[in-house]
């Protein structure tokens, strides 16, 4: 009897599983929505140390160079519609454009939550890759 009890609420357990599977967004989706977290401000429009190091202390580990771009997200999508350049993986459906960033990069050997990094705001040139339909930036390539 409590066999039986138990083998129930695993098997509920596992269609729950199975369901939430189902219902989760399509891999395109969440890189966009990975992208939007790790890559896109439009909060600020340029950040120093300090912004760098509370930006990128949530990480396991400290990451040793990230870029924040600071522009609306509508901004970052039309550069997706720009002519289709080389991604560094080789695949051709990397984009490119001229944005407000900064760049944080890691000064040391540290680990969180004490990451030191050294953050660098600029107007650069940038490449990211798009994919999906209608395209969305899935990718920070450069
Ligand atoms: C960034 O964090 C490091 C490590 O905790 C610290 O030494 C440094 O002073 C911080 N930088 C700023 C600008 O607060």
């Amino acid at each position: 009897m409590a066999l039986q009890k138990t083998l129930s609420w695993l098997l509920l357990l596992l269609l729950t599983l199975l369901g939430l599977r189902l219902v989760q967004p399509s891999y395109g989706q969440n890189m966009y929505q990975r992208f939007l977290g790790q890559h896109v401000d439009p909060t600020v429009t340029g950040g120093n140390n300090l912004y760098c190091n509370n930006t990128m202390k949530t990480q396991f580990s400290c990451k040793r160079f990230n870029t924040f771009i600071h522009e609306n997200i509508g901004t970052i999508i039309s550069i997706c519609s720009t002519t289709n350049i080389q991604c560094k993986n080789g695949k051709m459906n990397c984009h490119a454009g001229v944005v407000k960033v900064t760049d944080c990069a890691i000064m040391g050997r540290t680990l969180p939550p004490k990451c030191n990094y050294q953050a660098k705001a600029s107007t650069r040139r940038v490449v990211i890759a798009c994919e999906g339909n209608p395209l969305v930036p899935v990718h920070f390539d450069r």
